[in-house]
């Protein structure tokens, strides 16, 4: 499907995303580093799922800057910013996660993110990432190659299996065999496998080449379109399935160093990635 988003039109948007991530991501984490535990104001959305204060007020702060700017925009925000006619029609959806990895966030663990990206029609146009480990934002358009504060990033070269290292996830919203019989694949093959517990975060570990996979069963839209379409222009290989079905349903997620696109092939035979979308 043709879109109605020209070059400059995307960059301000991508600059837009990529300010508004760095803000509220670094907010996050002075209110994180000096809040009580009582203040984050944790609540149980079902098991080993949480929201706090701060998720909910950075995807606020996302929302009405993001619409301030480009009123004709739609959003979808994991906290609740409406999901209706997301991806439907002409027009642009911004796609956030406010906080991606909320359980490290509330227990202390460095892996969490802020999670924006930008769809239209049955594509993803850009894609922004705050990495609160590092203190850095990750960016791509769709067709301009993957940046790591305004630097070029590609996926790793590795090929030989025995050096490989994957990280996956896992939730319960799946099944707890698959992801362990997954895990013993990789072990066979002699592959090194981590859990970090932040997809976004563990998507651009894949573009910027630390690690040559990620794989999740099963993601929401505002876990992985971002961290997708990064690892994509990145050079990685990555598969999930089209973007309708996703913002729809969530989905598997799977990106990996190119040159180890063989020895993850199993898992396309695992998933049901058919007319898969890029
Ligand atoms: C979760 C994280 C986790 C993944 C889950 C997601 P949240 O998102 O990305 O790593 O395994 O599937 O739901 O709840 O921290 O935003
Ligand atoms: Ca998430
Ligand atoms: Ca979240």
């Amino acid at each position: 499907m043709a879109f109605a988003f020209d070059i400059s039109s995307l960059r301000a948007r991508a600059e837009a995303a990529i300010s508004i991530a760095r803000q509220v991501g670094q907010e996050a984490a002075v209110f994180r580093a000096e809040a009580l535990p009582e203040m984050l104001g944790i609540e149980n959305k079902g098991p080993q799922d949480f929201v706090t204060i701060a998720d909910r007020r950075a995807e606020l702060a996302i929302r009405s800057t993001l619409l301030e700017e480009f009123p004709h925009d739609s959003f979808m925000g994991e906290e609740g910013g409406g999901q209706d006619g997301a991806g439907a029609g002409d027009g642009g959806t911004w796609v956030v996660d406010p906080i991606d990895g909320t359980t490290n966030f509330i227990r202390g663990f460095r892996h969490w993110g802020v999670s924006i990206a930008f769809v239209a029609g049955d594509r993803i146009l850009i894609g922004v990432i705050y990495d609160a480990a590092q203190d850095r934002v990750f960016h791509a358009i769709r067709g301009q190659g993957a940046f790591k504060e305004g630097k070029p990033i590609a996926a790793a070269k590795t090929s030989d299996p025995s050096h490989a290292i994957a990280i996956l996830g896992h939730s319960r919203r799946t099944d707890f065999e698959d992801y362990l019989a997954v895990s013993r694949k990789l072990y066979e093959r002699g592959i090194d496998y981590r859990r970090m517990g932040a997809a976004a975060i563990g998507l651009v570990r894949v573009a910027e080449g630390i690690s040559d996979l990620y794989y999740e069963r099963h993601l929401s839209a505002w876990d992985m379109l971002a961290g997708m379409i990064i690892a994509a222009e990145a050079g990685a290989a990555v598969s999930m399935p089209p973007l309708e079905k996703l913002l729809r349903h969530g989905g598997p997620v799977m990106a990996s160093s190119p040159g180890l696109a063989d020895e993850f092939a199993f898992l396309l035979e695992i998933e049901d990635f058919s007319a898969a979308a890029s």
